[in-house]
């Protein structure tokens, strides 16, 4: 068993000594107490509140729509469930694109009222000056560069980022303006796997990577693809640890039936 996995609640530094000691870091969504209670329970290194609540606990089609109310009730949920796990929150859209005084004044508030203890903002040097302002107040950031999914209206598609020379050579330029200003690890999502390795290779901060191949310093998934709650996505990067969808389904339908039947409850099961 490595050093890490016995600690009593990760930090930031805790997963820099990770990486400094080639043990790799484990990372899953989380936005309720009850799933978060079970993840943490698990052992896992960090609980990511990502605005991914914005597709699969809210339904929409983006993570645009989730507002930082919104986020900030998801994190609270979480941070009362967990005894080691990191919490990482999401900053959402629109909370720290403006300028850098309302970006504080969203991170402040997400440490504030929900108690999470790093926050994670998409961008590289264009979010440079929110960063630091952030960082200067004491609070770590999480930086995440290649598919961002706020921006995926200037995308246009999910597939693949930097797979041009111009934008992978941008993307290890931003990584590096990243670790310069004091972020404490970067998400790296759908990129090559050959240029996450440089990545993880150049900087000295963790790097923990969704679609970016195994060369890097953690893993992350969203829980509820890894369960295999939602049926409906099933990308050639995520592996499915189970099949919640249909387990669930069946025990939906089987308790539909008892109901029906009257067989729920029976005489053990009332007062
Ligand atoms: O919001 C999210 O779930 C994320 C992960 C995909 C890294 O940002």
């Amino acid at each position: 068993m490595s050093v890490h996995q016995n600690v009593k609640k990760v930090t930031t530094h805790t997963l820099q000594e990770m990486k400094n000691e080639g043990e790799k870091i484990s990372m899953l969504t989380g936005y309720d107490f009850s799933m978060a209670r079970i993840i943490d329970e698990s052992g896992i290194d960090v609980i990511l509140v990502g605005d991914s609540a914005s597709n699969v606990m809210a339904g929409h089609e983006t993570t645009l729509p989730i507002t930082l109310d919104q986020m900030i009730y998801h994190a609270s949920s979480v941070v009362r469930a967990v005894n080691r796990s990191l919490v990482v929150v999401d900053m959402p859209f629109g909370s720290y694109q403006g300028n850098s005084i309302e970006a504080l004044s969203s991170a402040i508030r997400i440490m504030k009222e929900s108690g999470g203890h790093a926050v994670k903002m998409e961008g590289g040097k264009e979010i440079l000056e929110s960063i630091q302002r952030i960082l200067t107040a004491g609070i770590p950031v999480m930086g995440h560069l290649g598919l961002t999914p706020q921006s995926i209206y200037k995308f246009g598609t999910y597939v693949v980022r930097a797979k041009e020379e111009e934008e992978a050579a941008n993307l290890i330029e931003d990584a590096k303006a990243l670790e310069e200003s004091g972020c404490f690890a970067i998400v790296l999502e759908k990129i090559p796997a050959a240029l996450a390795k440089k990545v993880a290779e150049t900087v000295s901060i963790p790097i923990i990577g969704i679609g970016a191949g195994g060369d890097v310093d953690g893993q992350v998934l969203v829980v509820h693809d890894m369960l295999g709650i939602n049926n409906e996505f099933s990308p050639r990067f995520l592996r499915k640890y189970n099949n919640l969808h249909d387990h669930m389904k069946t025990a939906f339908e089987s308790y539909i039936k008892d109901v029906r039947s009257g067989d729920f409850p029976n005489e053990s099961e009332q007062y």
